[in-house]
């Protein structure tokens, strides 16, 4: 295949303007009825969240207000996540509790949406076993909701349309964020890599990359508009730009926006290791703006599993990206995920895990049991880890991590960092919470008007999951 063929299809103006005609139709058909609520509650990762605030700014165009809870609402979205069973046993149960809603008020109408809602196989056993989901549209439709949600009022039948193969680059539609000062901003949607473990590339399509002049547009007009943090999304941003024609990489993209004027920090994620280069480091340790920051999944110590794993770098080539990373930027904040229990695990492979862990020194880790997904290479292998095996080893590795975490965060005592202050914590109401350029939490005394802003906050404290710490006034 060549590199244009690879290119994402982009919706045309055409495309977009219909949609725009169907946010009118039905904002026409929701004023004769008087006000009316939204409820999109939201799973899965930040690209889901992405997803949510488009949905949301949609909602609004056509002409809905925010509910305050499931009860008071007319419509309900449901963004599930598909990554682990857990994922999908919590969206369905929720949604499961919302029947009761519906008989009080017929008029309710419940759509599912996400990860979860995009196989046709899915769609379809929704169809049969939850007669109370009246529409259902996977990721790749989803900036088709207008059009979707106008069909469902006017023809009053249920409908699906999970993911057909078609996926487009959409731009232009409404968008309802949740914060004034941070900001997600999607730079590429799908994944071509196929992990052996996972569910993603199946359900979010092929890798898509966003023009960089759209982004660039996204990224100026939110920092004109008071945005303190930008954070860039795709399954493996490093791959951004591969099949586009104009030579914008990634490395190149961070280029563009890091010299943007205004006060800002920017971050992204996630990072695939066999794509995240020398290149990137340079241009990370070169601009102020971009956060030292970096989330780099191993996913497993051991160069066995990796290759189960589909992961296509080995722990030796992962450990040299990191020295190299620390001899720029000694500072540098490192995170990871790692999956336990992955087939055929066996000890020594999960000490290589423990001792990877050791070795690259993370500030934080994200660990995952493995959870077999259908249609994976992974859920088919033999020797799947008995549960009881993968919790002990769970919690092995929860002990290491957090004694690392706490070595690297008590030399943090007595340093003044700059804080991006967010508002009152949701743990300790009188503390307010914020974030290192390091994106590490931090609890301090603060002052409402100090949301949204950078400062100075001297660390008195250190766990290994949060720091504390007083404004240096
Ligand atoms: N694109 C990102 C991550 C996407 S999913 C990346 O490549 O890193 C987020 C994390 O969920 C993964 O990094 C992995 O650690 C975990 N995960 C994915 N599939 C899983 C599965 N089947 N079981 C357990 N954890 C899984
Ligand atoms: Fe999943 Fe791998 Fe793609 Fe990440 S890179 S989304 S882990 S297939
Ligand atoms: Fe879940 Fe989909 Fe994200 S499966 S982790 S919401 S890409």
């Amino acid at each position: 295949m060549t590199r244009m063929e690879k290119a994402a299809r982009r919706a045309t103006p055409q495309e977009i303007d219909l949609q725009f005609q169907y946010m009118k139709r039905v904002r026409d058909i929701l004023s004769d009825g008087g006000p009316r609520l939204a409820w999109v509650v939201t799973y899965g990762c930040q690209q889901n969240e992405a997803d949510s605030e488009r949905i949301s700014g949609m909602l609004q165009q056509m002409g809905y207000g925010r509910a305050r809870a499931a009860e008071e609402a007319d419509l309900i979205v449901v963004n599930t996540c598909a990554v682990r069973d857990h994922a999908e046993k919590r969206a369905l149960s929720i949604t499961g509790g919302y029947k009761h809603l519906k008989k009080a008020k017929p008029s309710l109408l419940i759509g599912l949406c996400g990860c979860m809602a995009s196989k046709p196989e899915m769609s379809s056993r929704i169809r049969k076993s939850f007669p109370y989901i009246d529409f259902v549209f996977g990721t790749e439709m989803l900036w088709r909701l207008p059009e979707i949600l106008y069909h469902v009022m006017t023809e009053e039948k249920r409908l699906f349309f999970p993911n057909a193969g078609d996926p487009v680059v959409a731009e232009g539609l409404p968008v309802e964020r949740e914060s004034p000062f941070r900001a997600w901003v999607s730079i590429m949607y799908g994944c071509n890599n196929f992990c052996t473990y996972c569910i993603v590339p199946y359900v979010r399509g092929g890798e898509r990359s966003r023009a960089p002049a759209d982004i660039l547009a996204e990224a100026r007009s939110l920092v004109e508009g008071g945005c303190k943090e930008i954070t860039l999304l795709g399954q493996n941003v490093n791959s951004y730009g591969k099949y586009g024609d104009d030579g914008c990489d990634f490395a190149e993209l961070l280029r563009r926006l890091a010299v943007l004027p205004g006060d800002f920090l920017l971050r992204f994620m996630t990072s695939h290791p066999k794509d995240a280069t020398r290149e990137l480091v340079d241009v990370m340790a070169a601009y102020p703006k971009i956060a030292k920051q970096f989330h780099l999944p191993v996913q497993s110590g051991s160069d066995r599993v990796l290759a189960a794993m589909n992961r296509r770098y080995t722990r030796d080539s992962y450990l040299s990206l990191v020295r190299y990373m620390r001899e720029r930027m000694p500072d540098i904040v490192l995170t990871s995920d790692i999956i336990v229990g992955f087939p055929g695990e066996t000890e020594e492979d999960f000490e290589d895990t423990l001792s990877i862990l050791r070795e690259a020194r993370y500030d934080m880790v994200y660990s995952f049991l493995y959870s077999k997904r259908d249609g994976t290479p992974a859920a088919e292998m033999e020797n799947q880890i008995p549960e009881e095996i993968k919790g002990e080893r769970m919690a092995r590795l929860l002990a290491l991590q957090s004694e690392i975490a706490l070595e690297k965060n008590l030399p943090l005592v007595g340093k003044t960092l700059r804080v991006l202050a967010e508002g009152r914590s949701r743990t300790s109401a009188e503390m307010f919470s914020g974030r290192t350029e390091g994106n590490k939490v931090v609890l301090f005394e603060g002052r409402d008007e100090m949301t949204g802003c950078f400062l100075p906050v001297r660390i008195t404290r250190a766990a290994p999951f949060t720091l504390w710490g007083e404004v240096v006034e």
